[in-house]
């Protein structure tokens, strides 16, 4: 059988290690992740992962990485040197005569979106349309793991902190845009052209994120809404970059104002089943938030 070579990138990371996972093993797929550190590939490469070190914001580091690779899926970390990166990897890949691009960008990306991420993902779009590559492009909603810079404090005080306001948000497992990016994968020429936003299966607000945490948990978990200002100067205070800090800013404004209170169908319309639900997810990552490993009969 012939063999399709697909390349990841961000494969350290929430959603591409989920996509490495759902790729092991398939026939006929020979599945590149491209790492920065191979100190952290151990695993890729014991799971049966070809490993590629390179750098996407260094264009000269891409070349071999690209080599004989059909598919790439291309996860930029959230930066302001996303369309860099972009550009740098959609010009390697023309080079190496790649066949079909799945962008994973981001929820309502535009020229003209409300937040700093959403502009930048706009020019990562229009460069991959623009390779004359054909393409998939994945605008996945908010992910369920952002609750994890909380779990700390739901650990240690049964307090989630977030800067979501009570708007309802139609967040989504990161694992599952993996799992979506996989079955694209499959069969892309079914999927070119097409832009997809794939949601979790229901719009909560994090007070009811915080009460599905304290049910898995079993102790009480409250809500806390940060104001703006006040999220912005604990995360400066923690000494995050200052364009982290004010993308979460961004979308914490927009998202309180209702901008994420929506689901979509099309995780089911394309993988053919629900995706993970916000219990789904409290139950696996319990012990991040204090809790022991617990299984689905007890939440
Ligand atoms: N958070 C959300 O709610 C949300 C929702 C929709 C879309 N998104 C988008 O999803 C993307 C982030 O996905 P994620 O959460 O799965 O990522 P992540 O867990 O933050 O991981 C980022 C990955 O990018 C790699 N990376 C960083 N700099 C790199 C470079 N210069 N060259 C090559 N690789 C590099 C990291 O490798 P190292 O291990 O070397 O650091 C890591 O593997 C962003 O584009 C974001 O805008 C996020």
């Amino acid at each position: 059988m012939a063999q399709t070579t697909v390349l990841i990138t961000g494969a350290t990371g929430s959603v591409s290690s989920s996509l490495l996972a759902a790729l092991r093993g398939r026939p006929g797929v020979r599945t590149r992740a491209l790492v920065r550190d191979p100190a952290k590939a151990d695993a890729l490469r014991s799971d049966g992962h070809e490993v590629v070190v390179a750098d996407l914001e260094e264009p000269d580091t891409l070349t071999d990485a690209f080599d004989s690779v059909d598919i790439l899926f291309l996860l930029t970390p959230a930066s302001a040197l996303e369309p860099s990166m972009g550009s740098n990897a959609v010009a390697a890949a023309r080079r190496a005569g790649v066949r079909h691009i799945v962008r994973n960008s981001a929820i309502k990306a535009g020229h003209d979106a409300p937040n700093r991420n959403g502009r930048l993902h706009a020019q990562v779009e229009d460069a991959v349309k623009a390779s004359g590559i054909p393409w998939t492009i994945l605008r996945p909603h908010y992910y369920m793991q952002n609750l994890l810079s909380s779990a700390a404090s739901v650990a240690a005080e049964g307090t989630l902190y977030m800067n979501m306001g009570e708007a309802r948000v139609g967040m989504i497992d990161a694992r599952d845009v993996g799992v979506f990016a996989a079955k694209v994968i499959e069969d892309p020429g079914r999927h070119a052209g097409k832009t997809y936003t794939p949601t979790g299966p229901e719009r909560a607000t994090m007070a009811d994120a915080a009460a599905t945490l304290a049910k898995v948990l079993g102790r009480p978990v409250k809500y806390v809404a940060l104001p703006q200002d006040a999220a912005r100067q604990a995360m400066l205070g923690f000494g995050l970059p200052r364009w982290f800090v004010g993308n979460v800013v961004d979308y914490g404004t927009i998202y309180s104002e209702g901008w994420g209170d929506f689901v979509t169908g099309d995780f089911k319309g394309v993988t053919g089943h629900d995706a993970r639900s916000f219990a789904q997810f409290a139950r696996d990552f319990a012990p991040a938030f204090g809790g022991s490993a617990v299984t689905a009969a007890h939440a």
